[in-house]
């Protein structure tokens, strides 16, 4: 039985599949079944060659191999690393004790933080599988659109090792030494443990929910932290401070929503897990663009010249190469159930722009340089064009009908795309 979306019936009471996992593969359209055993044997012989000397080159052409496993997503990409100027990097490198004194108290003590297990029923109690019975009572309520929004969520945050291996290569700023003593390297890892709650704590949820399949949800992970990211950052710390305050701002509307409609379906203790896990995003997000702010005092013509580089190369979500093993275009099914359920819309990302421009006084900077000039004004512009196009393509959606997709995610239930 399929499910309509949330928005249609947000009381739905989505129906499970009961069809077998090799059954549901062997469904998938225009795939191959994946063999586990033979993949375990491959990952196997993976090993012993690799410890039998062959050529570099092929050594990386049989790793790409084994990860790949048919993953459009796997491709390799070349494009070339961009320049880093000079300047950016003298700045980064005068901003030590601005970030001991700034950014570091934005941190919260560990004592003092929330953790996974405040919002779940505790396994070392007597009342544990009473209380696992009533969050899985609650969540009958959720519709399968809401679990693939969710779901997409919890798979974001738990690529995170990614995201810290991708701070560590903003140069001039990176942990040089897995526990660097500088306020940039306390920040990265405190940062990455703060964060490390998200995934776990909605990986519980779901897990004990009853309402996804996780082993699919699992394998999504993996494969995503075994493809990595490809923000086009290239090293450049003005870049990534760009992409961080967009992305932080971006999961904080994000969660939030997901926070919003859970309250709306009747779960409020989803909606307080969601909403909890918005509100260090806002926290993270302040960080950020105050990394930001302070670039701008220092050297507005680089950090305009940066903004407009990220905006030009738009901000690709964290998670774009998202691959469960058959859906080669999994993230844009996700990206485009969350935009129809209006949990991360292309009129959000205008309104991020939006916000940025206005925090960092884009409009109001003077005496910059030709080039910063023009940026300044391309910027300045870009979110009403966004926002235009973003409403014409909804307009559109609306008057088309949908197209529906499964979700493996959900049991292979179909859901509505935009
Ligand atoms: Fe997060
Ligand atoms: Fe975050």
């Amino acid at each position: 039985m399929a499910s309509r979306g949330l928005l249609e019936s947000p009381m739905r009471i989505a129906a499970a599949s009961s069809s077998s996992f090799a059954g549901r593969l062997k469904l998938e359209e225009g795939s191959q079944p994946l063999n586990l055993k033979s993949t375990v044997r491959r990952r196997k012989s993976l090993k012993m060659s690799m410890t039998a000397s062959l050529p570099r080159e092929k050594q990386e052409a049989h790793v790409n191999t084994i990860l790949r496993d048919d993953a459009a997503s796997y491709r390799l990409r070349t494009r070339q690393v961009e320049h880093i100027p000079v300047e950016n990097l003298e700045v980064i490198a005068a901003m030590d004790s601005w970030a001991q004194e700034n950014l570091l108290p934005l941190l919260k003590p560990v004592a003092k933080s929330w953790q996974p297990q405040d919002f779940l029923p505790d396994s070392s109690s007597e009342s544990f599988l009473e209380e696992v019975r009533e969050l899985r009572e609650r969540a009958k309520e959720l519709p399968d659109d809401y679990l693939v929004c969710l779901v997409g969520d919890m798979i974001t945050e738990e690529a995170l090792p990614t995201y810290q291996t991708m701070f560590n290569t903003f140069e001039g700023v990176r942990d040089q030494t897995g526990c660097s003593n500088t306020p940039w390297g306390l920040w990265i890892r405190a940062w990455t443990a703060e964060e490390n709650r998200h995934g776990d704590l909605l990986n519980r949820y779901l897990y004990l929910c009853g309402r996804v399949d996780m082993r699919m949800v699992e394998s999504t992970t993996q494969y995503l932290i075994g493809s990595g990211m490809e923000p086009q950052i290239d090293q450049n710390p003005y870049n990534g401070f760009v992409y961080t305050s967009f992305q932080e701002r971006a999961t904080f509307i994000s969660h939030g929503n997901t926070a919003r409609h859970a309250k709306q379906l009747g779960e409020h203790k989803l909606a307080s897990i969601c909403g909890t896990i918005a509100a260090d995003e806002k926290r993270h997000e302040i960080a950020y663009s105050r990394i930001m702010s302070k670039i701008f005092e220092l050297d507005p013509n680089g950090a305009m010249l940066s903004f407009q580089d990220m905006m030009k190369k738009k901000i690709t979500m964290p998670a774009h190469l998202m691959y469960d093993g058959a859906n080669r275009s999994l993230f844009d099914d996700y990206a485009s159930v969350a935009q129809r359920c209006g949990v991360y819309t292309a009129l959000d990302y205008a309104s991020i722009m939006n916000h940025l421009i206005k925090v960092w006084n884009v409009e109001s900077l003077t005496d910059l340089s030709s080039e910063a000039q023009q940026a300044q004004e391309f910027v300045c512009q870009l979110p009403a064009r966004i926002h235009r196009l973003a409403e014409r393509s909804q307009s559109r959606a609306k008057r088309d009908s949908p197209r529906r997709k499964p979700f493996s995610w959900i049991h292979r239930r179909e859901v509505d795309l935009l």
